[in-house]
């Protein structure tokens, strides 16, 4: 398992570099991911938060729809999104935070699976939105960026997130 980088950390702010090889290693990052989210009890894990400048990100939302299953997505990019919803967003980046969001409710995504494959699929409700989380680490972002300036003030001065995040 690997250990989670937490907000401060300068790797949660850098851009992701996409996947070439979809060789041996990359199933082994990937699957030692999937342990680390398990491990965590977490529903999402992007590469930055192990520390890999990579854009690579897991997601299993089976706690929520026992239909689910593991799932890794290589290169994502939102090509279209549709219409807004408000959830409750936490992150295992920024522990014993949890704040409202706004974000598209439906996205299309472009990626490619662990075998190189290109895919492009629609998804809303909470698939969308645990994506939605996972694609912005790859490109620097975090949720509390998503939230409003005061509230965002509030978390600085609690100390519950650094003064420079
Ligand atoms: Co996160």
């Amino acid at each position: 398992m690997y250990e989670i980088r937490v907000i401060g950390d300068s790797i949660l702010r850098k851009k992701t570099t996409n996947i070439r090889k979809f060789d041996d290693n990359l199933h082994r990052v990937v699957n030692n991911m999937i342990d680390t989210m398990h491990i965590e009890d977490g529903i999402g894990l992007a590469a930055p938060q192990i520390g890999l400048n990579k854009s690579i990100l897991v997601i299993d939302i089976s706690s929520i729809d026992e239909n689910e299953k593991p799932l890794a997505f290589i290169n994502p990019e939102i090509i279209a999104s549709d219409g807004e919803s408000v959830y409750e967003e936490g992150c295992l980046s920024i522990p014993n935070v949890r704040e409202e969001v706004t974000r598209p409710e439906e996205i299309t995504l472009k990626y490619q699976d662990v075998e190189g494959k290109k895919h492009i699929e629609e998804f809303f409700g909470w698939k969308s939105r645990v994506l939605q989380h996972e694609i912005d680490h790859l490109n620097g972002i975090l949720f509390v960026d998503r939230i409003s300036p005061v509230k965002q003030k509030l978390l600085v001065a609690q100390e519950t997130i650094p003064q420079q995040y």
